[in-house]
């Protein structure tokens, strides 16, 4: 049996599920693509709280040169979130030669271009599906099956925190702050939800999305947000009677001036396929000039959704190693494209 060593920087929410996923999928795995992932050492801060997470707590440590100084371990699977020290453990990571797989929206919204360079440059795979969307396929379905398109549109009601606050506001005339309290205790909000109701965390994926669909670099400083917050059952209501509802929508289009990325609460027809996204679910529409439209719906968050997201990386990274082919996922050509702040 061949056994790639893998470190998991993080054991909260998605590191754990992270580290169930690839204990569940260990035959899936050897069967699929002839390998197994063995998790070899886990990065945490707080060691007493990680060890009852795991079977054996000697793979526990808060020592990051333990795993970089490591030759064995050839995946690191950064789940820490934040930027640093985030982004400096993963370009040490990927400058030993180790591939990277990443959740971290907020950091690849910002210095994605600086991380795929330095994984090209030490032919490194460096991948991110779980930063965008969660458990929804859209990182590859852009840049791989959608490769014959010239993509147009990206629409994408991308925060599930915003769109579950929006649909108890809709379906049950809730107002903004009790929506919001309800989804806090229901664990969809985070401790500090000012990045998901201003509509950071919508507008960091969509520059991540907008980097992929056109084929350049946008950051999230490009974008233009709104978030909800000033959003009333009163404006709810109204939007029903003119037969709309009202989502955080984030639109990406790539127009003959420039590049256009924002995020803000629209009114959306109530026969639009983004109308029945409902709850904490998330969902991308795609209009490429020769497939059309796609849309790609499910979970944006959660231990589970984002962990499956995460594995399907590492499978393509043991997959490259099994074959020898590693390094080529990371190398894109791009173009820089003018990039224009929408009018607010
Ligand atoms: P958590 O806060 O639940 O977990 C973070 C983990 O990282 C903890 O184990 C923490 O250890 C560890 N950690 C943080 N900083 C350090 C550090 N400096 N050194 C060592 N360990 C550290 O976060 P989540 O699991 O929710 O999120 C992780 C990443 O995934 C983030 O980038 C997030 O944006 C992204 N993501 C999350 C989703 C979700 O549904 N939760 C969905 C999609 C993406 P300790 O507890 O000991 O402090
Ligand atoms: N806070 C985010 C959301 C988590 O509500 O969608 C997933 O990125």
């Amino acid at each position: 049996e061949k056994v790639i060593k893998a470190a998991l920087l993080g054991l909260g929410t998605v590191g754990n599920g992270v580290y169930k996923v690839l204990k569940n999928q260990r035959e899936e795995m050897e069967k699929k693509i002839g390998a197994v992932v063995q998790v070899e050492k886990i990065l945490v801060r707080n060691l007493k709280k990680a060890a009852a997470k795991v079977e054996d707590p000697s793979i526990l440590t808060n020592d990051w040169k333990a795993i970089l100084e490591d030759p064995s371990i050839e995946i690191v699977i950064e789940v820490m979130g934040g930027f640093e020290p985030a982004r400096t453990y993963i370009l040490e990571a990927l400058r030993a030669g180790k591939h990277v797989v990443t959740a971290n929206k907020d950091l690849v919204a910002s210095n994605g271009g600086e991380l795929l360079d330095c994984a090209a440059e030490h032919q490194c795979d460096f991948l991110f599906e779980a930063a965008v969307a969660g458990g929804i396929p859209i990182i590859r379905p852009l840049k791989q099956c959608l490769a014959g398109n010239h993509i147009e549109e990206v629409i994408g009601i991308v925060n599930g925190t915003t769109n579950f606050i929006l649909t108890k506001m809709t379906q049950e005339g809730m107002e903004f702050s009790e929506a919001l309290a309800l989804a806090t205790e229901l664990g969809y909000a985070e401790a500090d939800p000012t990045a998901d109701i201003r509509g950071y965390d919508a507008g960091r994926k969509m520059a991540i999305m907008a980097s992929i669909a056109f084929n350049s670099r946008v950051t999230f400083e490009d974008v233009t947000t709104e978030g909800i917050t000033h959003i009333t059952a009163k404006d709810i209501r109204y939007a029903k009677e003119l037969g709309c509802l009202i989502k955080l929508l984030g639109l990406a289009r790539n127009t003959e001036t420039g590049i256009e990325v924002r995020v803000q609460p629209m009114l959306i027809s109530e026969s639009h396929p983004l109308a029945s996204v409902n709850d904490s679910f998330n969902a991308v529409f795609v209009r490429g000039d020769a497939v059309g439209d796609t849309m790609f719906y499910g979970r944006g968050a959660g231990e589970m959704p984002t962990a499956s997201a995460i594995v399907g990386d590492i499978f393509d990274i043991v997959r490259n190693i099994r074959f020898g082919c590693t390094g080529r996922i990371s190398c894109t050509c791009y173009k820089e494209l003018p990039v224009k702040k929408a009018d607010d």
